[in-house]
């Protein structure tokens, strides 16, 4: 199979961060404030093109979130838990209803801000919150189709909750760039399956080398 140039595992844009990779300290990287909500600043171009894009077409988005401190994953973790736990239910089922949309604190690629969450601005108006029926209008449809000719992928597809670990959530994009953005998505892979895909490419040709030195 043929990945990309940018599809190597040393681009930053391919940062996996899950709960089999989590960060332990904060990572480095140059920050852009826009609003309340800060991104990593080599998505600031892309992003905002995508916005530009939506609005010509007459859609109108709201970026909900973005870069997030471990410290402040904790925190939403916590709310979401007790939430849940207010509604009566244990805490070992709070804490599974949470871990279905919401990464453990250092588990989450909002970490790396090259994450947004992304919705429909009527819909977060009138709703007040992130609800997956979102899907159902024309406007977050062109987004999920759109995105990802500006690099942004659709993260957790309902597809690929085997994969990724968390629930379908047609809010969340990921900055991978432009060229593995459309790769990964004319091979319907998701984040995990491509990382594991050039892993075992680049791990193909040690094993060849070593069966060559082997020889010698
Ligand atoms: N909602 C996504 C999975 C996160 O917490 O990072
Ligand atoms: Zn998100």
């Amino acid at each position: 199979m043929n990945f990309p140039n940018s599809g190597a595992l040393d681009n930053p844009n391919l940062i996996v961060v899950n709960q089999q990779h989590p960060i332990q300290e904060e990572l480095k990287f140059e920050r852009f404030l826009i609003g309340k909500e800060t991104i990593n600043t080599s998505i600031v171009d892309s992003l905002s093109r995508l916005f530009s894009e939506a609005e010509k077409n007459g859609f109108r988005f709201t970026l909900v979130s973005g870069y997030r401190s471990i410290a402040y994953q904790k925190s939403l973790f916590d709310q979401s838990v007790q939430r849940h736990r207010d509604a009566g239910y244990s805490l070992e089922q709070a804490q599974n209803m949470t871990l279905a949309y919401s990464q453990l604190p250092g588990s989450s690629e909002h970490h790396t801000g090259l994450a947004v969450d992304i919705i429909d601005t009527a819909f977060l108006n009138d709703r007040q919150d992130l609800y997956d029926d979102v899907d159902q209008l024309i406007s977050q449809q062109w987004l999920i189709n759109h995105a990802v000719d500006y690099g942004f992928i659709l993260r957790y597809p309902k597809t690929k909750v085997n994969w990724t670990g968390i629930n379908y959530e047609p809010w969340h994009f990921r900055f991978v760039g432009q060229e593995n953005a459309v790769y990964m998505t004319k091979n319907g892979l998701s984040l995990e399956e491509y990382i594991e895909r050039l892993t075992t490419n680049s791990k193909s040709h040690l094993w060849f080398r070593t069966q060559y030195n082997d020889q010698r």
